[in-house]
């Protein structure tokens, strides 16, 4: 049977990929500490529990297929303190950050149609463009250069008639790079310039380490009303990504109505998770201002833990929960599987996210990692302490190199 084309294109996680080499290594006994996955430990809010609990409808019916309008009430009223004016019809309530991304590209994409990058990028990207058709165009930047890819020439260099879009993470994923405000100004004139849409992916929008206390948002910028669609979540913000609510902002009235389309087509997000997510809105904004302090101190503890190991690479980043490091291996992929597999030191292991899928570019990344500083301190310490043992037994062992 016939298997479509698209789906064929789009690629498995690479951020599970070694999952059942982990299963085996726990059956066996080891401890396996996990940095390959940007899954938050912190408790979610009560609010969230405590609303869904005192739900009291004898029937659990669909939502409004564009969201619940508690919830788009909410989101509005967050977005007020940012200084972002939207009517609740700009809001569009999904299934986690990722249904926003995947009925965005259906929204804006045809066959052929390109989506300029910055690589490395979030490796899911790939199946929500793949699914419409469309296709990345890569935007190189420079582990040496601490991934910073707004570059006026280098974008614009990229633009042709298929062009559609310029797709950001900001603050990024894996890279944690931030975007500041004159660059944020320059991507919004090169869309307004060249026709271009721009999906602002904001979901670690408060995660910014930068002492400045910016939150960046695109939706503050003037006159780019018509190219904007911003994705959002409420998973890393509120230490929530079980609940599985994002959103897709627009005020593009032609993508609002092909949202819609898609957002009927699957008639409701979830409705107790709805409820559960307009409660976390409500929450005092110190809840948010706490996170970020715990992850800008696991931030240091993982920068400084990795740069005491020889021959790493690695660039402070400004924000999010991940950096991308250069490892003095071959190739992260081997080294991965190795460290699953045959070492330990004291029963313990690590995983990682390895880096050539996080590039469009055949060969780029193939010493890199992604580490998620989404561990307590000591566990960070400890896993990174391992890394740093296991890099040295690899490199005498595999490489020949002491
Ligand atoms: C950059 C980026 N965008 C979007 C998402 C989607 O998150 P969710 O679907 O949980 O909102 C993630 C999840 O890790 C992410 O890292």
């Amino acid at each position: 049977m016939k298997i479509s084309a698209n789906s064929k294109r789009c690629v498995l996680s690479p951020i599970r990929k070694f999952y059942p080499f982990s299963e085996k290594a726990k059956a066996q006994g080891k401890k396996v500490y996990h940095l390959n996955i940007g899954q938050p430990d912190l408790p979610t809010p009560e609010a969230f529990f405590e609303a869904t609990q005192a739900f009291s409808q004898k029937t659990l019916e669909y939502a409004p297929s564009p969201g619940m309008p508690v919830l788009l009430d909410a989101v509005q009223k967050y977005y007020e303190k940012l200084d972002v004016t939207l009517k609740t019809d700009d809001i569009f309530i999904t299934t986690g950050g990722s249904e926003a991304l995947l009925y965005t590209c259906l929204s804006i994409l045809d066959p052929g149609d390109e989506v300029i990058i910055p690589e490395p990028y979030y490796p899911n990207y790939r199946t929500f463009i793949n699914a419409a058709g469309g296709k990345i165009c890569p935007l190189p930047t420079q582990p040496e250069n601490g991934y910073r890819y707004c570059d006026r020439e280098k974008i614009e260099g990229l633009i042709n008639a298929n062009t559609r879009a310029i797709l950001l993470t900001n603050p990024g994923n894996p890279t944690g790079v931030m975007l500041s405000e004159a660059e944020m100004q320059m991507i919004a004139d090169i869309a307004r310039k060249h026709n271009l849409y721009i999906i602002s992916d904001e979901v670690y929008r408060e995660f910014c380490y930068d002492d400045s206390g910016r939150i960046p948002c695109m939706g503050r910028i003037q006159g780019i009303e018509d190219n904007l669609i911003i994705v959002d979540s409420v998973s890393k913000r509120f230490s929530s990504c079980g609940a599985r609510i994002g959103c897709a902002i627009t005020k593009n009235i032609d993508i609002q109505d092909a949202l819609m389309k898609f957002c009927q087509s699957r008639l409701s997000v979830a409705t107790l998770d709805q409820i559960g997510a307009a409660a976390l809105y409500g929450v005092d904004d110190e809840y948010i201002r706490r996170s970020v302090r715990e992850y800008r101190h696991r931030r240091d503890v993982c920068i400084t833990g990795l740069r005491n190991i020889p021959g790493v690479m690695v660039e402070e980043p400004m924000g999010a929960f991940y950096v991308m490091v250069k490892l003095p291996v071959d190739d992260t992929d081997v080294f991965q599987e190795w460290l699953l597999t045959e070492f330990d030191d004291h029963g313990d292991t690590v995983m990682y996210a390895p880096g050539a899928p996080f590039y469009e570019t055949p060969g780029s990344g193939v010493d890199e990692v992604r580490i998620a500083y989404v561990l307590e301190e000591n566990k960070l310490k400890r896993a990174i302490e391992i890394l740093g043992l296991g890099i040295a037994r690899y490199r005498k062992e595999k490489m020949g190199i002491e």
